[in-house]
C-alpha cells in the first residue's frame, strides 16, 4: 500500500498544514435588528441569543463585535409605524437611517456599515413592495427601493444590499446612486434568494411576515437550480459588486455553481431558521452546538463563499481564535 491517506492526518498541526478550506474573521458579517425606544435589549424568542436594540443600546453590541474582530454588520430596521407604502424605509428620521448616523458617531470608520434594503419591515402588509391589488408591483417598487438605499448612502451606509427580489432593482439602485454621487458605493445584491420556511424566525424577529399570501411570486423557487445563474448574471449586468446566496445550509449547491460561474464574490447567508435550529437542538441535548456552528461555517467556504452572513460571527470569531476552525 503506497497511498495511505491517513499519513496527513496524525496530527493536528499537519491536519492544519494540508487545510483545504481557511475561515477569516475578515469575511463575517453579523446581522442585526434596530427598533425604535429606548434603553431596550430584547431576546428574540425564536433566536435565542439574539436581539433587537434600541438606538441607545446597540452600539455596546458593536463594540463588542469589534473586541471580537468581527467588523462588519448589516442591520435590519423595526419602525413603530407601518404603512401600504413603507414610508419609514426611506425616511430621513427612520430607523436604520438613525441607527447609522449613532454608528458612525460612536464607533467611527472602524466598523463597515452595510444595510438591508428592503420593503417587507415597512409595509403594512407585509410584502417586500407596494402592492396593486394583491400583486406586489415591480416597476413601481423599483424606485422606492433606489429611494430607500439612497437615504441609507447619504446617512452613512458603507454598502447596501437589496433583498426583496425585484426585478431590476440593482440597475435602479446603481443609476440612482451614481446620480447622487455615490458611484464608490458597492451594492451586495441577494441575487439568489429563495422563498424559504427558513426565514420563519427572522419575520418574527422583525414583524415582516407577509399578512396574506407568500413571497413566492418574487422570491426563488427552491427547486430551481439554472434560475440561480440566470439570477445571478442579471444582477453582474445591472452593476451588482457581491453576490449573495440564501438561504446556505440547504443551498451550497448553488453557493458552488454561483462561485464557478460569476467572476464576483460570493458571499452565503446562514439564515434566521439555521441559527434557531441550531440553538433549539442544542438546547435539547441532542448536538453539541459549537462543533455543529464550526461545520456549517467551514461547509459554506467550502462550497466556495468569500463571505458569510451569520448570526454565529461572534462565536466563528471565538472559535477561530481558539484554533477549533479556521
Ligand atoms: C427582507 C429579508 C429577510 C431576510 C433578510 N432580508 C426576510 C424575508 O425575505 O422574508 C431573512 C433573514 C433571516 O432569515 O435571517 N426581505
Amino acid at each position: 500500500m503506497n497511498i495511505r491517506p491517513r499519513r496527513l492526518r496524525g496530527s493536528q498541526i499537519l491536519r492544519k498544514m494540508v487545510r483545504e478550506t481557511r475561515v477569516d474573521k475578515s469575511s463575517l458579517i453579523y446581522p442585526i435588528f434596530v427598533k425604535e425606544g429606548e434603553n431596550i435589549k430584547e431576546e428574540i424568542p425564536t433566536m435565542p441569543g439574539q436581539y433587537r436594540y434600541s438606538l441607545d443600546t446597540f452600539p455596546k453590541a458593536l463594540e463588542e463585535l469589534l473586541d471580537a474582530g468581527v467588523d462588519k454588520v448589516m442591520f435590519f430596521g423595526i419602525p413603530d409605524d407601518k404603512d401600504e407604502v413603507g414610508s419609514q424605509a426611506y425616511a430621513q428620521d427612520g430607523i436604520v437611517q438613525r441607527a447609522l448616523e449613532r454608528a458612525r458617531a460612536e464607533i467611527g470608520s472602524d466598523m463597515y456599515l452595510i444595510t438591508d434594503v428592503c420593503m417587507c419591515e415597512y409595509t403594512s402588509h407585509g410584502h417586500c413592495g407596494v402592492l396593486r391589488g394583491h400583486d406586489v408591483e415591480n416597476d413601481g417598487t423599483l424606485k422606492l427601493l433606489a429611494k430607500t438605499a439612497l437615504s441609507h448612502v447619504q446617512a452613512g451606509a458603507d454598502m447596501v444590499a437589496p433583498s426583496d427580489m425585484m426585478d431590476g432593482r440593482v440597475r435602479a439602485i446603481r443609476t440612482l446612486l451614481d446620480e447622487t454621487g455615490h458611484k464608490e458605493t458597492p451594492i451586495m445584491s441577494y441575487a439568489v434568494k429563495y422563498a424559504s420556511a427558513f426565514y420563519g424566525p427572522f419575520r418574527d424577529a422583525a414583524g415582516s411576515a407577509p399578512s396574506f399570501g407568500d413571497r413566492k411570486s418574487y422570491q426563488m423557487d427552491f427547486h430551481n437550480r439554472r434560475e440561480a445563474i440566470k439570477e445571478a448574471f442579471l444582477d453582474v449586468e445591472e452593476g451588482a459588486d457581491i453576490i449573495m446566496v440564501k438561504p446556505a445550509m440547504s443551498y451550497l449547491d448553488i453557493v458552488r455553481e454561483v462561485k464557478e460561474r460569476v467572476q464576483l464574490p460570493v458571499a452565503a447567508y446562514s439564515v434566521s431558521g439555521e441559527y434557531a435550529m441550531v440553538k433549539a437542538a442544542a438546547r435539547l441535548g441532542y448536538i453539541e452546538e459549537d462543533r455543529i456552528i464550526c461545520e456549517m461555517a467551514a461547509g459554506a467556504y467550502r462550497a466556495g463563499t468569500d463571505i458569510y452572513l451569520t448570526y454565529f460571527a461572534k462565536e466563528i470569531a471565538r472559535f477561530i481564535e481558539e484554533g477549533r476552525i479556521g
